[in-house]
């Protein structure tokens, strides 16, 4: 090319910048108007061309807890609730307080999205003479957060406003993601995604008016404060003119990747952000890189910083972290800081921390007889033992262990190896093992003693402190989920070859005297000596992977890196549970099938796993899903006050009152006569039929069998509530059906799991129909810059040529789209690593499988 031609190219690009950059500013102010138009309980957002469709949250109340214990709130978010508030209809929001209720918001809500955050604003009844009560319900992104409810925002001076903010992945725009590991040419393993925000983005302050906001191989989080137009992984906020603040994309997720080394550097470069004009007047897009530097005594809240040398449209960061560290480094380190009751898990690089217990003596029981006094990585104070003691008899203060804060590390968790205690006999010294464990929810919080041998103390404490991350219990799109089954006290026994089985489901399992696994396992097996006693303990896995789908209802849950297989000692135990769908069965029981090649295999018949659930009933009269969190209250089913509804065929009549209580026929919901027909509920839901199932059993004698009845809310929209009908009378037993609307809230019992679309797409041409003539204008432009930058670019390095070509093939197919939009899905390749992240499941999902990756 010649220096003429050149020179006719630099000069038309920046004209057409110089333009540009005029409407640019325009540009940017004009689309962050965000016109927003809104319907029952959707809002769109115009400059993201991405609806927010809330439905789902008001499919049932939830209830708020309110400031005060004596307070509460029932709200629903874009319907009327369907109990009255204070004796009225149409509110959507209701405070109880004191045994009087306030409708402290009414049906419609008005509904705004401003400053990239969508908000409800309901209006009350009088709060103040001349003031109604003002609800105003931010909704906020966070892709982590499926089937929440809102919480009140702690109340200012002000009684007559009150802010409630509402956490849900349905408050987020789309996203893209990507792979945040690396493994370098040493075979060195790094994983960023520690650093991956779900719900707040990370802010480095540039100077006193711009601050940049960053995310790890995720786009940032829009919302209100970044606003930035497109899908940038690094959105800057120049607030330079306060009433006109810009934001500007800085850059957008590469693919495959944006994660590299070079020169022995771990980054992250985000690219074709907006135009940028640079110091030699060339036209580049904003470019943003991250670079992680090792820095094993980092925080984990450790931000990262602007690095002064940037130029104006590349900004550079440095990020000092963990988790940019090689597991050499990190060895080093932690034995070099070996003293301070902290460890990192070499595998996720999360550092776990327990000098919150440190400083406080702890005892525990381990039989009736017998007390341990003992102290978390420090020796015991004032203590009868010998100085340096870390748990001591409390009986013949004799030494169980002397005390270090040296915290190590096995897959299952923390633990503490107090060595050195007293004489045991043969030349030994007692020692004493104490392990941290992430167990089921609602575990004791308490040091258990496991073994208590002549040379070796074993004591498990299973504690919130150490849970980073438990698995959801839930298939990758939340389908079904295994959480009903989990234990939090007593494991499931069950014995097979003479060998008995002490099992948990996604959580290791509860701590049992006598019986010591691996910390953290989910399934121990043991045998028991002629004594009774138990031995031969050997782990079959660890609760480390969600459940998987294995066809139509059949849930598996695997688990992996047990003890060493003893007839292939380089290999560790796996264990697997196939779940399969048993309508007529409870929660059921694991049953022992085979062992092969290392691996166990139980089966486990169970309701939970089909598209029905088990509910429960909770006085006086409302029915709950036992893994979702909604209810529905059975009253509604009766016109006020509630009369029993009578159902008759030629014989009989039967009187049915759900609500009835023990004023009604002796406690039987439904009556014949003198005859009760049961007085012990089992109540389902079933989500596929939309149909609430109530089974009353042990009923008065009928011959030699109580009596049965079984009442089927059944979904119908156009019935009202409805009445019950007679559809069988049996031997003993009777069955109702009732058509109800009432039922239909059930279509929002699996609500919140609906995934939002992620993938971005093109806008549709009737998406697009409204955008002004100014942005049009804008396109036709940014088209012409595009294409001649391409143009020239591709003259200085030919290598750019093919993928700039497809680019500008991207966005004049999509014409009309206002934004250099050539980030798109263009091979299959992409296709598959633009994941959805809206649901956090498959982030989960992604989490377990990098685990895995690593290998560890
Ligand atoms: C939106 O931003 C403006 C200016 O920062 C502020 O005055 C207003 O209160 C914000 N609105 C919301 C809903 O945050
Ligand atoms: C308060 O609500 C009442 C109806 O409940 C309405 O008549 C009145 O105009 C409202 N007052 C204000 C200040 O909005
Ligand atoms: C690990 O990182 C350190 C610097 O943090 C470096 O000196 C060392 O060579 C690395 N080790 C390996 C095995 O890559
Ligand atoms: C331990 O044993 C003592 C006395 O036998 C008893 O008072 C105490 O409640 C027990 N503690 C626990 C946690 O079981
Ligand atoms: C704890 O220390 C004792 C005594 O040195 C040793 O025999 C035992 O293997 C150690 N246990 C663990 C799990 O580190
Ligand atoms: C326990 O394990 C040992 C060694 O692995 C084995 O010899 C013994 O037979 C096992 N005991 C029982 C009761 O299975
Ligand atoms: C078996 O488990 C141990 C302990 O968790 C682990 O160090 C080892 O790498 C595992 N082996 C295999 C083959 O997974
Ligand atoms: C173990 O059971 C599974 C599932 O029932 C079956 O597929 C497999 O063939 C069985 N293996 C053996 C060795 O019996
Ligand atoms: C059922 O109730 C109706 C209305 O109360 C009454 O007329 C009828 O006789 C009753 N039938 C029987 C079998 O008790
Ligand atoms: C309730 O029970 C009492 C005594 O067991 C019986 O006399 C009475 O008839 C029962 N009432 C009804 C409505 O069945
Ligand atoms: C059935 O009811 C009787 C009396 O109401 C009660 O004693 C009994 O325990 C109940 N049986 C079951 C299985 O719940």
């Amino acid at each position: 090319m010649t220096n003429r031609s050149r020179n006719l190219l630099l000069f038309v690009t920046v004209f057409i910048h110089l333009v540009l950059s005029k409407e640019n500013k325009h540009q940017t102010t004009s689309f962050l108007q965000q016109v927003v138009s809104s319907s029952d309980c959707t809002l769109f957002n115009d400059v993201l061309q991405y609806t927010y469709d809330f439905t789902t949250l008001s499919a049932s109340s939830v209830s708020v807890q309110a400031d005060q214990d004596k307070e509460k709130i029932r709200f629903r978010l874009c319907s009327p609730l369907k109990q009255m508030c204070n004796g009225h209809d149409g509110y959507c929001v209701c405070l109880s307080k004191d045994d009087k209720e306030i409708g402290i918001g009414k049906f419609p809500p008005s509904l705004k999205y401003e400053n990239g955050t969508s908000q409800f604003i309901y209006s009350g009844d009088p709060c103040q003479p001349g003031r109604n009560y003002t609800v105003h319900v931010i909704m906020k992104c966070d892709y982590a957060a499926v089937q929440t409810s809102p919480e009140i925002i702690p109340q200012g001076p002000d009684q007559c406003v009150i802010h409630m903010i509402w956490r849900t992945n349905l408050a987020c725009a789309r996203s893209n993601k990507h792979s945040c590991i690396y493994v370098d040419e040493f075979n060195n393993t790094y994983d960023l995604s520690s650093l991956t925000s779900l719900s707040d983005n990370h802010v480095v302050h540039i100077d006193d008016k711009t601050e940049m906001m960053i995310n790890v191989c995720h786009t940032t989080i829009h919302e209100h404060g970044a606003t930035c137009y497109g899908a940038p992984a690094a959105c800057l906020k120049n607030s330079t003119d306060p009433n006109n603040v810009d934001y500007i994309n800085y850059g957008e997720l590469m693919y495959p990747s944006s994660l590299t080394m070079k020169d022995g550097k771990l980054q992250i470069k985000y690219d074709n952000g907006y135009l940028c004009q640079d110091k030699r007047t060339v036209l580049t897009t904003h470019q943003t890189t991250i670079y992680f530097i090792c820095d094993p005594s980092a925080s984990p809240d450790r931000e990262a910083e602007y690095d002064p040398e940037s130029g104006p449209c590349h900004y550079k960061f440095t990020w000092k972290t963990r988790a940019a560290c090689n597991a050499t480094r990190l060895r080093e380190y932690r034995s070099a800081n070996a003293s301070k009751c902290t460890i990192v898990d070499p595998t996720t690089k999360w550092e776990y921390k327990l000098q919150s217990l440190m400083n406080q003596d702890f005892i525990v029981n381990a039989s009736s007889s017998k007390q341990y006094k003992f102290r978390i990585c420090g020796p015991l104070q004032n203590s009868r033992c010998a100085k340096e003691t870390g748990i001591c008899d409390a009986q013949n203060f004799t030494s169980a262990g002397n005390a270090n804060a040296n915290l190590m590390w096995q897959h299952g968790g923390p633990y503490l190896n107090y060595t050195d205690g007293a004489a045991c006999g043969n030349g030994q010294r007692r020692y004493t093992l104490i392990a941290f464990v992430c167990g089921a929810e609602g575990s004791s919080d308490a040091p258990v003693v496991l073994k208590d041998e002549p040379c070796s103390l074993i004591i498990h404490w299973y504690t919130d402190r150490v849970c980073k991350r438990r698995i959801l219990c839930a298939t990758a799109k939340n389908e079904t989920n295994l959480l009903p089954l989990i234990r939090s006290s007593k494991n499931y026994v069950i014995k097979a070859m003479g060998k008995e089985f002490h099992i948990n489901i996604c959580r290791p399992m509860a701590p049992t005297p006598n019986i010591v696994c691996p910390h953290g396992s989910a399934v121990c097996q043991t045998v028991r000596d002629s004594r009774g006693q138990y031995t031969n303990e050997t782990s079959l896995g660890f609760p480390d992977q969600n459940p998987v789908l294995d066809g139509d209802e059949n849930v598996i849950l695997n688990y992996y890196r047990g003890s060493p297989c003893p007839e292939h000692p380089e290999k560790n135990i796996s264990s697997s549970f196939k779940f399969f769908c048993d309508y007529n069965g409870d929660e059921g029981l694991p049953q022992y099938k085979n062992y092969s090649n290392c691996h166990y295999i139980f089966e486990w018949r169970t309701n939970i796993v089909c598209s029905t659930v088990m509910g429960e009933w909770v006085a006086p009269c409302t029915i709950k899903d036992a893994s979702h969190p909604r209810e529905l209250d059975l009253s509604l089913l009766y016109e006020k006050p509630i009369k029993p509804e009578v159902v008759s065929n030629k014989e009989k009549n039967w009187s049915i009152n759900i609500c009835g209580g023990k004023d009604h026929c002796n406690g039987s919901a439904i009556c014949q006569g003198t005859n009760g027909y049961g007085t012990d509920l089992n109540v389902r839901f079933n989500y596929r039929t939309n149909v609430i199932s109530l089974k009353y059993s042990n009923g008065t004698k009928c011959n030699n069998k109580p009596y049965e009845s079984e009442l089927l809310l059944i979904c119908s929209n156009t019935s009202g509530i409805g009445k019950p009908a007679l559809s069988l009378d049996a031997n003993c037993m009777a069955s109702f059906k009732w058509l109800t609307n009432i039922a239909c809230a059930g279509g929002g019992y699996n609500a919140a799991t609906t995934p939002v679309a992620a993938i971005t797409e093109t806008p549709s041409a009737d998406n697009l129909k409204n955008y002004g003539s100014a942005q049009t204008w804008i396109v036709t432009i940014s088209v012409l810059v595009v294409l001649v930058i391409g143009l020239w670019l591709c003259m200085r390095n030919s290598q750019r040529c093919g993928r700039l070509r497809s680019r500008i093939e991207a966005i004049t197919s999509s014409r009309n789209h206002s934004r250099v939009q050539y980030s798109r899905v263009n091979t299959t390749e992409e296709a598959r690593l633009l994941l959805d992240t809206s649901d956090p499941h498959t982030l989960d999902e992604q989490i377990d499988s990098d685990d895995e990756l690593l290998g560890v």
